[in-house]
């Protein structure tokens, strides 16, 4: 990362992991991870939500089972020691425990260690019936210089998340998913233009049929606050993809000498 004087980098290279998990192998899944990411250099990487456990889960019992405590659990001591190795910042989903409660959440660790974590505000479909839903508040990490807001998969379309991580000053959103509608890729383009951001969207590939069948549809993309895809990965394959970007084109709101996105808002007509 390039460094400036107060410590904001201006210039990051940013990756995603699309891997194609095995439910319920954690340890299998952290190797292939571990093995994807051999040799690769990024200042961030962003892998898929539950990436290293799967998705279908049936009942709340079988997320107690692999759920880990932050940060004291196994998958985030996996990630924090790829994150040494590679000296970059990690963002990955997982099932989180913590007393009774479980939540499907992302951690944020780096070089120095943990960072943070963020519960999933707005759960999909069965996730109601598996999880709790996040109960933290929208925040935007340092990392390094860069700020970097998280938010999971289905947070995409409640276009509030993504607002409201800009408005705290995200220069980037990461977002760990696991798609299975068609209109994500697409609809972050709008999320990025809106609000002048990166987003660093990682997704899995593959299928699972525990509970009826679902098809995860890849398409990890990095897409620029101009709603440029950068870059943008396969259906169907496992990928690591790198690219740097320029942050100071996410800290410009102004959208031509009249408009100012944040400036322009309406609040007091808004609900
Ligand atoms: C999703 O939120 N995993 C669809």
């Amino acid at each position: 990362m390039t460094d400036n004087r107060d410590r904001r980098v201006t210039t990051m290279k940013v990756g995603f992991v699309q891997n194609n998990p095995v439910f319920a192998n954690v340890q299998k899944n952290l190797d292939r991870v571990a093995k994807l990411l051999d040799g690769r250099r990024a200042d961030l990487f962003v892998l898929p939500e539950l990436f290293a456990t799967g998705y279908q889960f049936k009942n709340r019992q079988e997320v107690h089972d692999l759920a880990e405590q932050v940060p004291d659990g196994t998958t985030t001591a996996a990630l924090t020691a790829i994150a040494k190795k590679s000296n970059a910042f990690v963002v990955a989903g997982l099932p989180e425990a913590d007393a009774s409660h479980v939540y499907n959440s992302a951690v944020i660790t780096g070089p120095n260690g943990y960072v943070g974590k963020y519960r999933k505000l707005h759960l999909f479909s069965t996730e109601k019936v598996c999880f709790d839903a996040g109960n933290l508040p929208l925040k935007v990490f340092d990392i390094g210089g860069a700020k970097v807001g998280v938010m999971i998969c289905f947070d995409w379309y409640f276009p509030e998340t993504a607002r409201t991580l800009a408005l705290l000053g995200a220069d980037l959103i990461a977002h760990p998913s696991n798609l299975v509608l068609p209109h994500c890729p697409q609809a972050m383009i709008t999320r990025c233009v809106e609000n002048r951001v990166f987003a660093v969207t990682a997704d899995r590939v593959g299928s699972e049929d525990r509970m009826g069948p679902l098809r995860f549809i890849g398409q990890s993309q990095v897409v620029d606050p101009g709603g440029n895809i950068m870059t943008r990965a396969s259906e169907t394959e496992e990928e690591v993809q790198t690219i740097a970007i320029d942050l100071e084109k996410a800290r410009d709101k102004s959208l031509n000498p009249h408009n100012h996105l944040f400036k322009d808002r309406r609040e007091d007509f808004y609900c």
